[in-house]
């Protein structure tokens, strides 16, 4: 097979995919051959399923076919409307997630399974939020902290606290706009309001009210989802690990976690360390528990324990497909239904652990937080009794696995910048090493490439090509979620990776003692992204739009995806997609979306389904933004 007909850029992907062919096991490929070409209303965003009185399809050509819906509802109108529910159920899912956070830290006791890891963030927290520190325990302290964090999710007045974290002038722009997010579950309700039967008709109004929801995900539950992460399971420190799927063990009992909540993955790890339960590995004949990560509880386990990745996101029917996978644990978000066929092709175990995302025909084994650890050994034990059921003749490992180093919060990365400052004239701590080489040239600018995978697209391509082409250009790139895993894979979170770099990137990571390109975390860890650029942005006195940053999504494909390309661009930093969304339906929505945002918020989003065009369309927007900078500074 020619490499551009492969459909990964990793060729141990094309074996396993040849191997569930031999094996008659039915992957997202098949399907997505059977699904032949997609919808056109749908990949357009003009169909309608809002009332009973549709569902309506109305013409994305002005002037041909049927203009609006039965209610009157115009294409510009539906598209605004679908769109707006996206960036509300992505929302949803990163907020929900932060709100379980919350109610583990509120739990959280000294001899419990949850503790405090990083007091000194929690203090510094419970200053910001003004709470009392003064002579209490460290656990009321916590426990005060996650109430009005819980309570970020209902109130009835105020706007949210951590937007106050923005640059002043960014601040201002929301403020003008009027999309500063109150609570975040009323923001999620507006929108669903707005877009039922009979509301908002006017796609600019409900850009900005779907501004304002996907601000209450940003600067609110995914903040909220990291910041509490941190403090519960401790800030993440860089640490070496390996990626791939060669990371499994013959000899060892496999266990895949796959999902997004570390409130489970943390209790796994525990469970899988227990005495008790490495005797029970070793008496079914294992040399020990091989935990591997995938998708954002991938990210979470390796950047706090050094848990090895198993893969992206798009890998997971993949891994079972290697025979040797005791079970998979998931627990929410971008778990694949039909591991329920894959999984029953082998003796793999697909144990479901959430009742927000039970699946027909998985293991449903409940895990309850209050006893985390026994709730984890009981969905372990599952796994380590499943070992000796494996198919011999079905065991295949691909030996393909590389160096990574992930682990990357803010924390971390100002603590690697301290080691540049000289500490006579310049204070510790902060991040003006990164600004002062962004301002001189060295580093032309940043990047945050982070997002799914996607069958429209190959795998791991425009991932790997975008990221290699903008450090060969010295722009620095920090990653997140599944982006990240296909970074790690290809070799490009280890330090060996410089020599890809351009002098001047290659210069500041030498100097800094880091790669070229940056693990920062998880999904809702892109809020370490928006803070290491307020952080840059106000100590150059400067609004974030006025910086040579980017945000990238090349295979992205979720709701979560919008609502975070949303907050990114209402943040000031343009978003550049290498998928299109489904708005292209409506000539008026799509002109807002890719330029009359920006005389809203500084930043708009470039959609280009070729990785290269994309990439140099962001070279150019990169040095645009510099001349500007110049004149500014
Ligand atoms: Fe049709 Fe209007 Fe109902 Fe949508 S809301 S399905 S456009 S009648
Ligand atoms: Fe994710």
């Amino acid at each position: 097979m020619s490499e551009e007909k492969m459909i990964s850029l990793d060729s141990i992907d094309d074996q396993l995919i040849k191997k569930a062919e031999a094996e008659g096991v039915e992957t997202m490929w098949d399907r997505k051959k059977a699904m032949k070409t997609p919808c056109g209303f749908g990949e357009q965003g003009v169909c309608c399923r809002i009332c009973a009185m549709g569902p309506c399809r109305v013409s994305p050509v002005e002037g041909k076919g049927a203009q609006r819906g039965i209610c009157g509802a115009t294409a510009d109108t539906i598209v605004a409307r679908n769109f707006a529910r996206m960036v509300a159920a992505g929302t949803s899912a990163h907020s929900d997630h932060a709100r379980d956070i919350a109610h583990v830290m509120h739990m959280a006791s000294r001899d419990g399974a949850y503790n405090i890891k990083d007091e000194k963030k929690l203090l510094a927290l419970a200053e910001e939020w003004e709470v009392k520190t003064e002579g209490r325990d460290i656990y009321d302290i916590a426990h005060e902290v996650a109430e009005v964090a819980l309570n970020e999710f209902g109130k009835p007045f105020g706007t949210l606290r951590f937007p106050k974290r923005a640059p002043a002038p960014r601040q201002k722009i929301w403020e003008e706009l009027d999309i500063v997010p109150r609570a975040i579950d009323r923001e999620i309700a507006t929108v669903m309001h707005s877009t039922s039967i009979g509301c908002t008709a006017d796609a600019e109004s409900m850009l900005r009210i779907a501004m304002r929801t996907s601000l209450s995900n940003g600067w609110g539950g995914s903040m909220m989802g990291t910041e509490l992460s941190d403090i519960v399971f401790g800030t993440p420190t860089p640490r070496m690990t390996e990626a791939n799927l060669g990371v499994l063990e013959e000899n060892q009992v496999n266990i895949l976690l796959h999902g997004h909540d570390p409130s489970l993955s943390e209790a796994v790890v525990l469970a899988a360390n227990d005495p008790e339960i490495i005797k029970l590995a070793e008496e079914v004949g294992a040399e020990g528990i091989n935990l591997a990560g995938m998708c954002c509880t991938g990210n979470e386990v390796t950047m706090r324990h050094g848990v090895k990745i198993a893969g992206t996101f798009y890998q997971q029917e993949l891994a079972v497909l290697t025979g040797v996978i005791e079970a998979v644990i998931v627990d929410v978000q971008c778990i694949f239904p039909s591991l329920t066929p894959v999984t029953s092709c082998y003796h793999t175990k697909f144990i479901t652990t959430s009742p927000k995302a039970k699946v027909e025909g998985a293991t449903h084994i409940e895990f309850h937080e209050v006893t985390a650890l026994e709730s984890a050994k009981a969905i372990v034990r599952e796994a380590v009794l499943n070992y000796g059921n494996r198919k011999k003749e079905k065991i295949f490992i691909p030996e393909s696995k590389t160096q990574a180093i992930t682990g990357y919060s803010v924390e971390a990365v100002v603590k690697q910048l301290d080691r540049v400052v000289n500490s006579h004239i310049d204070p510790q701590g902060t991040v003006k090493p990164l600004a002062d080489v962004l301002k001189a040239g060295v580093l032309r600018g940043a990047a945050g490439i982070v997002g799914c995978n996607n069958p429209k697209t190959r795998h791991e391509y425009s991932h790997i090509e975008i990221m290699k082409k903008l450090i060969a250009n010295d722009v620095i790139v920090v990653t997140t979620g599944c982006a990240a895993q296909a970074a790690a894979k290809a070799g490009l979170l280890s330090k060996d990776a410089v020599k890809l770099a351009g002098k001047g990137l290659q210069a500041v990571c030498e100097l800094v003692d880091i790669p070229p390109v940056i693990h920062l975390g998880s999904c809702v860890d892109n809020t370490r992204i928006l803070k290491i650029v307020s952080a840059v942005a106000d100590l150059m006195g400067v609004d974030n739009c006025d910086l040579p940053v980017v945000g990238v999504a090349p295979e992205w494909m979720s709701e979560k995806a919008v609502g975070i390309g949303l907050y990114v661009v209402s943040s000031g930093i343009d978003v550049f997609l290498g998928v299109t969304p489904p708005v292209t339906g409506s000539k008026h929505f799509t002109d807002i979306l890719t330029n009359k945002i920006e005389d809203m918020t500084g930043a708009k989003f470039f959609v280009n389904t070729n990785p290269h065009e994309l990439t140099d369309m962001m070279l150019a927007r990169i040095e645009e933004k510099r001349t500007k900078l110049e004149q500014k500074l």
